[in-house]
């Protein structure tokens, strides 16, 4: 299985994302854009492992208060756009201790430093420079998800694997 740990949002701050992407879409832009249920942000990616039960396990260890967050600015890696969230310590903090517990479980995971982000559209082409403002919309998170990615018909399709709540 193909997996990796994630936050959803709530209602308010889907719908500001999906908002965004109908202006980019309006101020020309064309790619791939990320179908809406499967907006999300990712705490860590694991890849390819048969280690299901491990993977639950390293997650059922984190012990941590539930939080909020709040969308931030547009960005872009490259010519893939995303929505970022406002600094947060509590978010980096969760970041870092699900990675750290994924590492004691014997997996192997991305050192880089979090950088979060909602994939908004994939391989954009834009026809003129995009400027867009997201609104300050909140999600209070109160747990994590343990997701599998799978392609099926040639769609990417996110199920939810294993959820672990805050405190
Ligand atoms: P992305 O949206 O920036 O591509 C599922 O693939 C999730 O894991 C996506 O949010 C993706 O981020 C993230 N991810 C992180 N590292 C990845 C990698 N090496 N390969 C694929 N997805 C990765």
């Amino acid at each position: 299985m193909r997996l990796f740990v994630a936050l959803s949002f709530s209602q308010q701050a889907r719908d500001a994302l999906l908002r965004c992407q109908q202006q980019l879409r309006e101020l020309g832009m064309t790619g791939n854009f990320t179908r809406p249920e499967n907006l999300h942000l990712t705490l860590a990616f694991i890849g390819e492992t048969d280690r299901v039960a491990q993977a639950c396990r390293a997650l059922e260890r984190i012990e941590q208060p539930a939080f909020s967050m709040v969308l931030g600015e547009i960005g872009r890696f490259s010519d893939l756009w995303w929505a970022g969230i406002r600094e947060n310590a509590a978010l980096q903090e969760l970041a870092l201790r699900v990675q750290e517990q994924l590492r004691a479980g014997g997996f192997s995971i991305d050192r880089r430093p979090f950088r979060p982000h909602v994939t908004l559209v994939r391989q954009a082409s834009a026809s003129r420079p995009v400027r867009l403002a997201l609104p300050a919309a909140v999600t209070a998170v109160e747990s994590f998800s343990l997701m599998q990615s799978q392609r099926l018909q040639g769609r990417l399709v996110y199920s939810e694997v294993y959820r672990r709540r805050l405190a």
